[in-house]
């Protein structure tokens, strides 16, 4: 068999689509450009596969995402009034319980009514304030110090109480009330109030509808004119902590301030692994 017929059974039978055409080119001319061809797409099947390798050796990736909704736990939520006393209950006990604290408060009402001077007598270093800012500082730690000496059973004489500090609220469109919060004892800011103590709670979606809704009554001063908290009112309002399942309220350090005659949102964001 010689060669000539060896290639023409090659080509006469190959199934590469440009072969064949090679053995039966009606001239040399066509037999020479179909050569050709042949060729030029064989240099493109390896320049394509190089590349295909080329791109293998990179270990490319791809990443699927996909949400998965579902109900997650909702946070617990911890609420204090940023004065941590009554000052017309202190009044109720103020030659017995809260001897120090009513006389501390009539004193730094004196200061604030001379427009932050000095005043006289000066039991609990209200004078050392340097100004407005400092006296404002001192005050609520002497609150603090004079807290910290007290029961709890004399503290709640005189503590912020649910049904007055927490007028309604609402939860994933379910009604809630007073009732639906546990109070503790913060060292600053006295009686505060927990919803969600128990851990219980889900939410489903993510926006504000579906979000724990509530409005607290802060009075400074009651219908005649009075003052009915503790003096210390540069910043009446609540502040609001909110803690993941087994968190500490920290509100000295988490706590989020809301202002009085204000509409506040807290926003979170919530991520798994
Ligand atoms: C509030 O408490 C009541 C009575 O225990 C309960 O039926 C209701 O579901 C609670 N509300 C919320 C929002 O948890």
């Amino acid at each position: 068999m010689s060669l000539q017929l060896l290639l023409f059974d090659f080509v006469d039978w190959s199934s590469a689509s440009g072969i064949p055409q090679i053995a039966y080119a009606v001239s040399t001319l066509f037999r020479l450009a179909w050569i050709v061809i042949c060729l030029v797409l064989f240099a493109v099947l390896l320049y394509q596969s190089a590349s295909i390798f080329l791109k293998f050796l990179t270990y490319p990736s791809a990443i699927v995402t996909s949400l998965n909704y579902g109900s997650i736990p909702f946070p617990v939520i911890y609420i204090c009034n940023s004065n941590p006393l009554r000052l017309d209950y202190i009044d109720q006990y103020k030659t017995t319980d809260f001897k120090d604290l009513y006389n501390w408060a009539n004193q730094y009402s004196a200061m604030l009514s001379s427009n932050w001077g000095d005043v006289s007598p000066d039991d609990y270093g209200i004078n050392n304030g340097l100004d407005r800012y400092d006296k404002t500082l001192r005050g609520r730690e002497t609150i603090v110090l004079l807290m910290a000496q007290l029961t709890t059973t004399q503290l709640d004489k005189a503590a912020n109480k649910a049904s007055a500090f927490i007028r309604n609220c609402n939860f994933n469109n379910a009604e809630c009330n007073s009732n639906n919060f546990t109070s503790y004892y913060d060292a600053t800011y006295g009686a505060c109030f927990i919803f969600n103590i128990d851990e219980r709670r889900e939410t489903q979606r993510a926006g504000s509808n579906y979000g724990f809704h509530f409005l607290m009554v802060v009075n400074q001063v009651d219908p005649k004119g009075n003052r009915i908290f503790l003096p210390v009112t540069d910043s009446a309002g609540v502040y609001i902590s909110i803690q993941p399942k087994g968190g500490d309220p920290a509100m000295e350090t988490f706590g989020i301030g809301a202002p009085v005659g204000q509409n506040t949102q807290i926003g979170m964001t919530y991520v798994s692994q």
